[in-house]
């Protein structure tokens, strides 16, 4: 495996991997890597020749007042972990390489599919996030990248993204990776507390229950969420941010649950902020 900074020279190899014929397959990450993330490259090792994995923990995404700086970090775990995972190429640019102090370019998806949850909540964040991953595919050149389905709305905005500058990239989501216990797996669990991270899992509960629900029968969102809202505020450290039933594709609020419906949630617990999603009643596609 070899780790590269400079971003000319990663994006020569990756246009010579190309011109040769080798398909390129590419994980972008922001570190700090977990089973979901190894989950991404084992799928991608299986579907490219070229296995890319970035680490850019990218400050464009980051509000003030959110955790950029404290953002967990450890190099040489994450290499160890990624040379395990077969990565061919690690590519770890500065944050000064990116952005440039003369740098003015930004993508921007507008509309319904970020003016809602995250996009709300975090003002800019998907601007950033558009923005970073355009970059990368222009560095990286791959045929195809893949996402997980942890981040529902981010997948929803790189795949709108991709379709709306006719990016020739394949958009692979993939299932969410959870502990044992049920807690999905991010880089800012390290966040938690033993107290908090305990109380965390009321909400992989609260997405049973509701599946639960669902399978009884019960079609009024309202209904469920007023019961899942209990469930989570039983937590002393939990404030919910938000818990919707949404459509997958639209990310717009349904007041009936269908085949199409996803619970999505942001929870404080203390400081650190988790989000979970989750179908209601059709489990088959992963997102
Ligand atoms: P990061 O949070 O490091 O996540 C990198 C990728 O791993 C994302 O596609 C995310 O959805 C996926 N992932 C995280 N936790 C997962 C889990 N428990 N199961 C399955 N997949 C999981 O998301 C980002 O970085 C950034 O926004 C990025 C896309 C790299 C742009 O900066």
């Amino acid at each position: 495996m070899d780790i590269i900074s400079d971003i000319t020279e990663m994006q020569n190899r990756c246009l010579a991997a190309r011109a040769a014929g080798r398909k390129i397959a590419f994980v972008p990450t922001m570190g700090f890597l977990h089973e979901g993330h190894l989950s991404l490259l084992r799928e991608g090792r299986k579907r490219g020749e070229l296995l890319v994995l970035s680490i850019f923990v990218n400050p464009t995404q980051f509000g003030q007042g959110e955790d950029l700086d404290s953002y967990p970090r450890d190099l040489a775990r994450d290499e160890r972990l990624a040379r395990d995972c077969a990565v061919d190429l690690l590519f770890y640019p500065a944050a000064a390489a990116i952005y440039p102090p003369d740098y003015a370019t930004f993508v921007n998806v507008d509309g319904p599919l970020t003016a809602t949850l995250e996009g709300a909540c975090r003002p800019g964040h998907f601007r950033g996030v558009a923005t970073v991953v355009a970059k990368l595919f222009v560095i990286v050149q791959p045929h195809v990248a893949l996402f997980g389905c942890k981040d529902f709305q981010q997948l929803a905005v790189v795949q709108r993204m991709t379709a709306d500058l006719n990016l020739p990239v394949e958009i692979v989501g993939m299932p969410i990776v959870r502990e044992t216990d049920g807690l999905a797996m991010s880089s800012r669990n390290v966040y938690l507390s033993a107290d908090e991270r305990r109380q965390a899992l009321s909400l992989a509960r609260a997405l049973a229950h509701g599946r639960q629900l669902a399978a009884d029968g019960v079609r009024e969102s309202g209904a469920v969420l007023t019961a899942l809202q209990a469930m989570i505020e039983a937590q002393p450290a939990a404030r919910i941010d938000y818990l919707r039933i949404c459509h997958r594709a639209t990310l717009q609020e349904q007041e009936r649950i269908d085949a199409d419906s996803v619970l999505l949630l942001a929870v404080f617990f203390g400081k650190p902020r988790l989000i979970d999603n989750g179908p209601l009643l059709d489990q088959a596609k992963p997102c």
